[in-house]
């Protein structure tokens, strides 16, 4: 049984021993509510099991907003198999073969060690419209893998002036190691890129094959390592802190459990107190039929939650491939499952396509998902 725990900085104890300690609140339900093991979020977990160099390729994209490319960071695939093989932890054979092999294990890996097509729109998507990162609180991505679509946001945010208003991210995926191999190093290569370019590293030119084939129109890429050391990781949580950047890591299953863990009561002070926007993304999250009613029931409850919440906005961004052949999802089979999620009287669902993509291969869209209040005639869309 995989284990579901959170954990996360807030910059604010930047001194303190890098590693979590976590508390056990266990409760188990069905196969989508794991053993469920919070910590307290005050410190950055997996730090301490990051390699002393990690190797990345750079993802670059437009963010037309602004008129300016932004500069994403990845690890490596074959540095995170190298990290897995080092570790010679029980499960990491079957992730090492998920990782080389692409294939989904249900219940075990889920896919997120590599970067999935519709990431990329997602994130293209982000970066072309103005997401009122001024106005905006709250960043939740479910399934994020190598966190794309968040990197995008979180690169944009880094090139606005210090001293927004406190901004959260909450990253959540099945696996912990992959939020831990693969999400951390990305956040911290991505900072590291768009803040100090000149330190530490070696670079080359060389092509982005986006771990999987699947980003075939991706930009030009520099390659490089980059040394982590304490140094870096406390300038890392330092400038995290002067920005008000908390980040969160959530692994395991969608569950109403979950969502507690993203939108609990030790977040509602300082999130009501702002009244700004939240936005839920996930991209290639919709795949499996057995997962698409705990998704679907996870996303409404924390659409709702986040919009009782704060009195901004709030919505949701959903990028998938419109069927997955072989598996059984597709975008059909999500909207007639989140269509039967229950509401409550004055609820309604308000269902928007934002994009499609038809290039070669499998069509691809995005959709705009949030909840309309009927009695205030208002929807929680942004604006
Ligand atoms: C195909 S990967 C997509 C990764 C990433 N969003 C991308 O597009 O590159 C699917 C993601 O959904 C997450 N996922 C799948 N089933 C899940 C479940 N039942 N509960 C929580 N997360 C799940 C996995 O952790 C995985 O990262």
């Amino acid at each position: 049984m995989a284990s579901m725990f959170s954990f996360g900085f807030s910059g604010d104890d930047i001194e303190d021993d890098v590693d979590a300690g976590v508390t056990d609140t266990a409760t188990h339900t069905d196969d989508n509510e794991k053993n469920n093991n919070t910590s307290s979020a005050d410190n950055l977990p997996g730090t301490s099991s990051l390699p002393s160099q990690i190797a990345y390729n750079t993802l670059k994209l437009e963010s037309s907003s602004k008129n300016e490319f932004l500069t994403l960071g990845r690890r490596e695939i074959f540095d995170v198999r190298t990290q897995l093989m080092a570790e010679d932890a029980p499960d990491h054979d079957e992730l090492i073969s998920g990782l080389e092999q692409g294939d989904l294990k249900p219940n075990f890996y889920e896919g997120g060690f590599k970067t999935w097509e519709c990431a990329l729109d997602l994130a293209r998507l982000v970066l072309a419209t103005d997401q009122g990162e001024a106005d905006m609180a709250h960043v939740i991505e479910l399934g994020c893998g190598t966190a794309v679509p968040t990197l995008a946001l979180f690169a944009r945010l880094l090139s606005l002036p210090e001293g927004l208003m406190p901004f959260r991210f909450t990253l959540a995926d099945y696996n912990s190691t992959v939020l831990r191999m693969v999400t951390l190093p990305n956040l911290l290569l991505t900072w590291w890129l768009n803040t100090r370019r000149t330190t530490t590293t070696t670079t080359s030119q060389g092509d982005d094959n986006g771990g999987d084939g699947s980003t075939e129109e991706a930009q030009k890429t520099d390659e490089g390592e980059l040394d982590i050391d304490s140094d870096l990781i406390n300038a890392f949580l330092t400038d995290l802190a002067i920005r008000g950047i908390t980040i969160e890591f959530i692994s395991g299953g969608w569950s109403p459990h979950f969502v507690d863990l993203v939108l609990g009561d030790h977040h509602d002070a300082q999130a009501s107190s702002t009244g700004r926007n939240t936005l839920v993304l996930a991209s290639e999250t919709i795949y499996a039929p057995s997962s698409l009613d705990a998704f679907s029931q996870t996303l409404v409850q924390l659409l709702r939650r986040a919009q009782a919440r704060n009195s901004g906005k709030t919505t949701s961004l959903v990028a998938a491939k419109k069927v997955y052949f072989g598996v059984g999802g597709g975008i059909d089979e999500f909207l007639h499952v989140l269509r039967q999620q229950p509401l409550q009287d004055n609820e309604q669902l308000d269902i928007r396509e934002s994009s499609q993509v038809t290039s070669e291969g499998v069509g691809r869209i995005i959709l705009e998902v949030s909840i309309h209040d009927t009695s205030t005639n208002t929807t929680s869309t942004r604006t």
